[in-house]
This record gives C-alpha cells, sequence and structure tokens, in this order.
C-alpha cells in the first residue's frame, strides 16, 4: 500500500522529465532529421554525419562557434535555448556516455549564431584538418 502511493507521487515527476527530453528529440526530428537523418548519419558527402566530429569540433571555440553557425542550425526557427538543448540531446545521445562534451547554453548559441558563415564546406575542413594534426602530434610523441 506503502509502495503504491509513492509509486503514484512519483509518476507526475517521470512525466516531466520524458517530456523534457521529448522537446529536443521532437525538434531534431522536425528541423534536422530531414536532412541528417533520424540517427544522425546524413546522406555522405553533402550532408555531414553527426555522430563524428561533434566531440572534437565542441571542445574548441571556433569549433563551438562553427556548430552555431553552420547555416541548417542557425537558420532554424528557433530560440538559442531551443537549438542549445538540440544540440545538447545529440550529445547525449550520438556519443558515447562520458564523453565530456560541455554543453552549450542558449547564452553561448546567441553570442555566434548571428554571424554570417559564407563558407561551411571551407570552415569544416580547417577545423578537421587541425584534429588530424593533433591526432598525429599525439601519436607521434606517444611512439616516442
Ligand atoms: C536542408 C538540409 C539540412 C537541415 C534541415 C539541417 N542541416 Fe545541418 N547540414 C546540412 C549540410 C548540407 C551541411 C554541410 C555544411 C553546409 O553545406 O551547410 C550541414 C552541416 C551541419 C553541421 C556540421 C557538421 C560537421 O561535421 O561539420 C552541423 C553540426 C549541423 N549541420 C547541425 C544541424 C542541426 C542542429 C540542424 C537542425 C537544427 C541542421 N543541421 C539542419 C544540411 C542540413
Amino acid at each position: 500500500m506503502r509502495l503504491r502511493s509513492f509509486g503514484l507521487a512519483l509518476a507526475p515527476a517521470l512525466l516531466c522529465v520524458n517530456l523534457a527530453q521529448a522537446d529536443p528529440q521532437a525538434n531534431y526530428l522536425l528541423h534536422c532529421g530531414g536532412c541528417h537523418l533520424e540517427n544522425g548519419e546524413g546522406t555522405l558527402p553533402e550532408v555531414p554525419d553527426l555522430r563524428h566530429d561533434l566531440d572534437w569540433l565542441a571542445q574548441t571555440a571556433e569549433g563551438r562557434s562553427y556548430l552555431t553557425r553552420v547555416p541548417g542550425a542557425s537558420q532554424v526557427p528557433l530560440s538559442d535555448q531551443k537549438l542549445a538543448d538540440i544540440y545538447n540531446w545529440m550529445f547525449d545521445v550520438f556519443y558515447p556516455p562520458h564523453s565530456n562534451i560541455p554543453p552549450f547554453s542558449g547564452e553561448e548559441i546567441a553570442r555566434t549564431r548571428g554571424i554570417p558563415l559564407w563558407d561551411p564546406l571551407s570552415a569544416r575542413k580547417a577545423l578537421l584538418r587541425d584534429r588530424k594534426e593533433v591526432t598525429q602530434a599525439k601519436e607521434e610523441s606517444q611512439n616516442q
């Protein structure tokens, strides 16, 4: 009897958690999933796979600025906070648990979102070239 009333008291709290998660997921599906697909894999080579590289890109100021400015993200008709929620949801779902990706806040998105990114593909190439160089340098120092 006691247990049962405890369960009932908990139900609204659980429902709220579910709704809070459903919101970014629904927004992802509605506003991003059409191109990047439900599981984030995209359609290479045109639409990048969101299950790779975001962990790297989200570690530097340039990479984080890029994430807020790619056209699909910056132009989505959602508030800065809602876009931050989509990214944080993607970090949770598309990357391994404890991957240590610093979450976005609405304020951070607002700071760079409006700066036009004229050439996303070159920006992406430059950022990912840095990744290759850093990874190679790390491997070399480990082999010494
Ligand atoms: C109309 C198709 C389309 C939609 C909708 C779209 N994207 Fe994209 N996205 C692209 C394309 C194409 C690129 C490659 C860069 C470019 O040409 O803009 C890209 C690039 C990206 C990248 C860069 C990934 C990388 O590895 O460099 C991120 C992050 C991203 N999109 C997130 C989003 C998010 C978040 C949404 C929804 C809020 C979204 N996109 C909606 C087509 C889309």
